[in-house]
Parts: C-alpha cells; sequence; structure tokens
C-alpha cells in the first residue's frame, strides 16, 4: 500500500547527485518553516505573477502544508536561500472508471528561475518525482499544463481533454429539457463548503477527474487574499424538487462596450444530474444584458450544443487537459474496468525503465484486467505516453496508431478500441 504522506519519503539521490555536480543543492522545504516565503516567491515568479503578501503567504501554507515541496538551490547566488526551482508534489486519487479511483502522484509548481534555465534542472526534479513516487509504489503520476511541449520526454502524455466554450447568446434559444427544481443566489462564502459537496459526487463518476481541496474552491469563490473581480464573483445553486442540492454555477460577468452584451464568465459550472446541467446553463444563457457566454474545462463535446436551437452559436475550442505518466504497467492497467475482453502482448518503450517491456494484458468478461510480464513478442508497441493517452480511452488505439504513437496489427487495435472504450468519456474539470 502506497503511503498516503509523501512529504517524509527521501529526496531522490540520483537526481541530488546529479544537481550536486553542478552546483546545485536539492533539499525539501517546510511549508511551516522560514524557507516558505522564499519557496512561493520563487514559485510565483516562475508563473509570472507578483510578488505574494505576507497574508497570501500565510493563505498559501495553509493550502501547502500537505504537499511534499522540493527547492533547488544555487547556494553561490546572490539570494542563496531561494530556491531557483521548485516542484510541489501529493497524492490524489483519479477516477479509472465511474465509480474506480486509484492513488495519483499528482505535480504542481515546477518552475525553474530564468537564470538558471535549460542547464537540466527540471529534468533532475522531474525524473527524481517519478523515481520517489514509482519507489512508494504509486502507479501513475500526473499534471497539467501550461505548454504542451514540455513533459512528454519524461513520458506524460495527455489522458484527458477539455473545452473552452463560447456561446452567442443572441443565436443560442433555449431548446433544452426544463428543469423541475429551483435556483437560487447563493453567498459566495459558503461555496467552498458546496463547490466540493457536489464536485465530490460528480468526480468520482468521470475518468479523469481528480478531487478539489479547500483553497482551490476559495480560489473560484474568489475568497483568496486580493483575489481580482473577488466582489464581481456570484453564484447560484439549483436545488431540485425533493430540495436536494445538486449543482452550482459560479460566474462574473465582464463589462462590455455594448451595454446589452457583457459577458458571463463561468468559473465552475458542477451539476450533479442532467436537470441540474440544464437549469444552470439556461440560466447562464438567457441571462439579461449578456450576449455571450463563456466556460473552461467543459466536456469536449460540450452538452449544451444540444439544448439551443443553433448548435453553431456554441463554438467549442479543444485542449489536452490532464497528462499522465505510467510508472507501473499492472498497477495502471488493473485499476479500471473495461468493455471488452482481451487478451495480447503489449510492448512499451520506456526511456526512463518504469514500464519498459513485454506485457500480457488480460481482459475477462467481467472486465477486470490483469497484467504480467512477458518474454514473447509483443503483439502492440507503443512509447509509454501512448500508453497512458489509451488508460482512460479517450483516445482510440487506432488513432495514435494512424500517427505511428502504437504499431500492431489492425485486429489488435481494433480490438484494443474495444476493450478500452470508456463509459463516459474522460474530463478533468480544474486545474491542479
Ligand atoms: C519549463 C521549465 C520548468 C523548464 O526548466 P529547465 O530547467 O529549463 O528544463 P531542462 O533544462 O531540464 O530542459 C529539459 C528539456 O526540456 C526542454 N524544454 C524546457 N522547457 C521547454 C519549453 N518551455 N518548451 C519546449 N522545450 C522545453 C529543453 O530544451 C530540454 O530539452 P532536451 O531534453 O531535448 O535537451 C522552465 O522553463 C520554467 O520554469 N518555465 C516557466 C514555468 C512553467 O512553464 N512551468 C511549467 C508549468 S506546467
Amino acid at each position: 500500500m502506497a503511503p498516503s504522506h509523501t512529504s517524509t519519503l527521501p529526496l531522490d539521490a540520483e537526481s541530488s547527485a546529479a544537481l550536486a555536480r553542478t552546483g546545485l543543492e536539492y533539499a525539501l522545504v517546510d511549508a511551516d518553516g522560514d524557507g516558505f516565503p522564499s519557496f512561493l516567491t520563487s514559485v510565483t515568479r516562475g508563473f509570472l505573477g507578483e510578488e505574494p503578501t505576507p497574508e497570501q503567504i500565510e493563505t498559501a501554507r495553509t493550502a501547502l502544508r500537505t504537499r511534499r515541496l522540493t527547492g533547488v538551490f544555487d547556494r553561490a547566488g546572490e539570494q542563496p536561500d531561494a530556491p531557483v526551482a521548485t516542484i510541489d508534489s501529493w497524492v490524489s486519487e483519479l477516477t479509472v472508471s465511474p465509480g474506480r479511483t486509484t492513488p495519483l502522484w499528482s505535480i504542481s509548481a515546477v518552475t525553474v528561475a530564468p537564470t538558471h534555465r535549460r542547464r537540466g534542472i527540471a529534468t533532475a526534479m522531474l525524473t527524481g518525482e517519478l523515481r520517489t513516487a514509482a519507489a512508494a509504489g504509486y502507479a501513475l503520476a500526473g499534471l497539467t499544463v501550461t505548454e504542451a511541449t514540455i513533459y512528454g520526454r519524461w513520458g506524460f502524455s495527455p489522458a484527458a481533454w477539455a473545452s473552452s466554450v463560447a456561446v452567442d447568446t443572441r443565436r443560442a434559444r433555449w431548446t433544452g429539457p426544463t428543469a423541475p427544481g429551483r435556483l437560487d443566489f447563493v453567498p459566495r462564502e459558503s461555496l467552498p463548503e458546496r463547490l466540493s459537496a457536489v464536485h465530490e459526487r460528480l468526480r468520482v463518476r468521470r475518468p479523469g477527474a481528480v478531487p478539489g481541496w479547500d483553497s482551490r474552491w476559495r480560489g473560484i469563490a474568489g475568497l483568496i487574499p486580493e483575489a481580482p473581480d473577488a466582489k464581481k464573483v456570484r453564484a447560484v445553486a439549483y436545488r431540485d424538487p425533493a430540495g436536494v442540492e445538486r449543482g452550482i454555477l459560479v460566474y462574473t460577468i465582464a463589462e462590455r462596450e455594448e451595454y446589452t452584451a457583457h459577458e458571463l464568465q463561468v468559473r465552475a459550472l458542477f451539476a450533479d444530474g442532467d436537470e441540474a446541467l440544464a437549469a444552470l446553463w439556461r440560466f447562464a444563457l438567457e441571462h439579461d444584458l449578456v450576449g455571450k457566454v463563456t466556460a473552461e474545462l467543459q466536456p469536449a463535446v460540450p452538452p449544451v450544443q444540444w439544448m439551443v436551437s443553433d448548435r453553431r452559436a456554441v463554438t467549442a475550442t479543444l485542449t489536452d487537459h490532464h497528462w499522465l505518466r505510467v510508472l507501473d504497467v499492472p498497477g495502471a492497467l488493473a485499476s479500471r474496468s473495461y468493455a471488452g475482453e482481451l487478451d495480447l502482448v503489449f510492448g512499451i518503450d520506456d526511456a526512463l525503465g518504469f514500464a519498459h517491456g513485454s506485457w500480457r494484458v488480460r481482459i475477462d468478461a467481467a472486465g477486470d484486467a490483469s497484467v504480467a510480464r512477458e518474454e514473447t513478442e509483443p503483439d502492440v508497441r507503443m512509447p509509454v505516453g501512448s500508453l497512458a493517452s489509451l488508460l482512460l480511452g479517450g483516445v482510440r488505439a487506432t488513432e495514435l496508431a494512424a500517427a505511428g504513437l502504437v504499431q500492431g496489427a489492425a485486429e489488435h487495435l481494433g480490438a484494443i478500441d474495444g476493450a478500452f472504450a470508456p463509459a463516459a468519456a474522460p474530463l478533468l474539470d480544474i486545474w491542479y
């Protein structure tokens, strides 16, 4: 059983040595210690943000207390105690198929100071995280990315996608269902609890999802210190006819020159059920003085397309969102349930070694997988990133094969397509 607290696991010796060879020190940072303000200052600089205020530092300390914080220090520099690179990680839970979750080594706050870029620091930090996670028994690592060009080299690959949606409300007459429940404005202060309650019910049904956490919800609610637009944040909750709260919409309205065509910007729209979904989208689209509704992190084919008179009033721009890295092939593949039987040998190429080799993947009639090492010639070959992309069923083997990212006979690729078909399209609806 993998440990759930990771901050006490030792630093990876290989990365410590690699960094030491270039005069740098790899060290854990205590969220409650004196080094935390410099750690956070380096993180915000890496993401081009402002220097954090004392209040923001204390808020972040609370939020990051459960994480493993690691810094890289250049002790010969002008600020020897301020890290020149940062990374943090924690244990989360990935939904792999409806109702089934598996531990996920989650990574964030990856920054390298521009003064120290392209010297292999990110490589040392990322490979260090992966070795630490694998040694502790985690089958999967994950992250969300600012650029799609960085993480493939370490075996990460997109496994869940999300759309940015924009709706021209003047073309989008509501044709969807009429929800029987009611909508009410709810106070901002109540949102962290409300968002968490609805999201906890949703995320276990949706492959690709992970749980949120208090400061994520506080951020959406505009309740973190100096949050921009905080006072413009509004929220409505949907209750079903039995009085159970089933959905929540958090939004701001950005004013545009034309006073009847402002933009309603969705900060969160979480719906537990079709009625709540319809009620909240209808509220957004029919809001007076609004000409456009925008929402991030929506399903690849957003359901609102089917709820309006003119489907082309809805545009959805797809992007990769949740990147996964397979560290343990049997552990990762056995975590989910499948749509069909399979018996094939997968040959995985993994330059970092974790998943490398041939694996017999057997999926039984109940949809459960068992995987074991095998010495025979593989039926299909792929780089480790392709395995991560196939895992949740968000892309098919035949599609990856067309790009040369999986190789095998058409019948084998078709069999994988059938078995890996997801019960629901993978989606990650938050950033982490
Ligand atoms: C992205 C970042 C962490 C890379 O750090 P780094 O220490 O310069 O990376 P490394 O020296 O280990 O480089 C590793 C490889 O990645 C490549 N690489 C690094 N950053 C890249 C980028 N932004 N785009 C494309 N390639 C990149 C390097 O060229 C190098 O390639 P190679 O293995 O073929 O030689 C750093 O540029 C950064 O802090 N950026 C701003 C914050 C950010 O975007 N963080 C990522 C959040 S998801």
